[in-house]
């Protein structure tokens, strides 16, 4: 192992400079129209793949776009662990509010920016970095394969059947992760939950055309009042989301899990001011930090409708639009919360007034056993790498596919991720710091090692 780490100092530029190779290809996997740089960037990760030795590496189509699956088998005695990334990235708008081009890396002060930089290419290539080092100083000490998709920004939709239809050449031990955040900086952490989604897209229509806000305005009902009223009725006083039924399946957070989170050290006064609020607003009853992971949510994320151009134009609107999501945690399902949203807005919608209600994607939320033998060995790693011992959070975001990862495969799954909430993933001037990247490389070697010494 020392071998590798020393390996992997040496040639850390390098791997830096790979990486904003691969950063330059626009991966954006919502964006029909970037489909062929997807597809280009897969390619460009399993070249990288083949160039550091590893002998079985495949671009598997899927019905979205393609699979990177690659396979280092080094002995039936070693534990096989499956390594999870994504290679494609949110779009970049709004362009303008970037201060360089977003696929034309650069570096500033120790860190790098560009889209993807941290959500998910600058994570996923550490372990292939990792992987490079083992096998460049004598071979690895665990089985490895990696998966690494093109879809998760857009739900992951293909790959619980890819999961499936390739069950048995992904049989493994455990999956490892890096798509989440560290605590803090310097301070690792071993994310336990992830949260679901149930994303829709609804319209109000009203009049069957724009209407002078003069001549009928008094006399007809207004889409865009009516979505207001509809969304800001979601909420109650106590900021609960008042959808019928929405808390039903909630697993509530035990006692212990309350202890934890209140021993966690959150700085809320930096947090409010990473995020440029004065105030929080939790559901009554929670913290900020339970709040946003521990706690499902409802948010409105687009609306749109009537005149949005320069100047004053006098409309009354034919029809408004809001895209609102919902976070969700065990056991709520997004199907069966999709239904809720369904039925609340069905309820509600003004009689003058006819309602599409659309269901765009979804995914479960998880909690992983914390006790699962693979968790040691990352803990391990990342004191190795902080001197200091993680702490066991949940994270606010979502992975969809890691339910299926259990659901499908059987599989626990170990999140170590090495972002932080300021790396502005999603957002303009995403950046990931040079550091982390060598931590992120550092704690996958020792990852592979101390879990390959585990007693089986
Ligand atoms: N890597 C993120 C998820 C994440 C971010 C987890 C920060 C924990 C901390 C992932 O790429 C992502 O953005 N997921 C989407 C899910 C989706 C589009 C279905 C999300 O959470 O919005
Ligand atoms: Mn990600
Ligand atoms: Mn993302």
């Amino acid at each position: 192992m020392d071998s590798a780490l020393t390996y992997a100092s040496d040639h850390a530029s390098r791997f830096v400079e790979e990486l904003k190779a691969w950063l330059r290809i626009p991966s954006i996997s919502t964006d029909p129209a970037h489909a062929p740089q997807v597809r280009q960037a897969a390619s460009w990760l399993a070249d990288n793949l083949r160039d550091i030795g590893i002998g079985s590496v495949e671009v598997i189509p899927t019905d979205g776009h393609p699979v990177v699956f690659a396979e280092h088998h080094v002995s039936d005695d070693a534990p096989t662990v499956l390594v999870y990334g994504h290679y494609d990235v949110q779009p970049p708008d709004p362009l303008e509010l970037w201060d360089a081009d977003p696929f034309e890396p650069v570096e500033r002060d120790g860190k790098l920016i560009a889209r993807g930089a941290a959500d998910d290419k600058g994570q996923a290539f550490m372990h292939v970095k990792a992987a490079e080092a083992v096998l460049a100083c004598g071979d690895s000490p665990v089985n490895l394969k990696f998966l690494v998709e093109g879809e998760e920004e857009n739900g992951s939709v293909h790959l619980p059947g890819f999961l499936r239809e390739h069950k048995d050449r992904l049989a493994a031990d455990v999956v490892l992760v890096s798509d989440t955040a560290l605590f803090a900086p310097g301070v690792p952490s071993i994310a336990y939950g992830l949260r679901g989604l149930a994303y829709v897209e609804v319209t109000l229509q009203g009049p069957k055309k724009d209407l002078h806000s003069g001549v009928y305005g008094g006399g007809v009902a207004n889409p865009i009042n009516a979505l207001a009223r509809m969304i800001a009725d979601l909420h109650d006083d106590d900021h609960r989301v008042t959808v019928d039924g929405f808390y039903d399946d909630v697993q509530d957070l035990s006692d212990d899990e309350r202890q934890q989170y209140a021993a966690l050290p959150f700085d809320e006064q930096a947090w409010k001011d990473e995020a440029g609020v004065t105030e929080t607003l939790t559901e009554k009853g929670y913290s900020a930090l339970e709040g946003t992971s521990g706690r499902p949510t409802l948010d409105c994320n687009g609306i749109w409708g009537g005149y949005t151009g320069e100047g004053a134009k006098t409309v009354l609107p034919a029809r408004a639009s809001a895209k609102i999501s919902c976070r969700l945690v065990p056991n709520q399902t997004p199907d069966d919360i999709t239904d809720k949203l369904r039925r609340h807005f069905e309820a509600h919608v003004p009689d003058t007034m006819t309602l599409t209600f659309t269901d765009l994607h979804g995914g479960h939320g998880v909690v992983v056993d914390t006790t699962a033998p693979a968790m040691q060995a990352a803990a391990e790693a990342l004191e190795a790498v902080f001197g200091q011992k993680p702490h066991f959070t949940r994270e606010g975001g979502s992975i969809p596919v890691v339910a299926d990862f259990k659901k499908i495969l059987g599989l626990d799954t170990v999140l170590m991720g090495f972002g932080l909430d300021s790396d502005s993933i999603h957002s303009p001037n995403e950046e990931f710091g040079l550091d982390r990247f060598h931590q992120g490389i550092e704690a996958s070697i020792r990852f592979m090692d101390a879990y390959a010494k585990q007693e089986r």
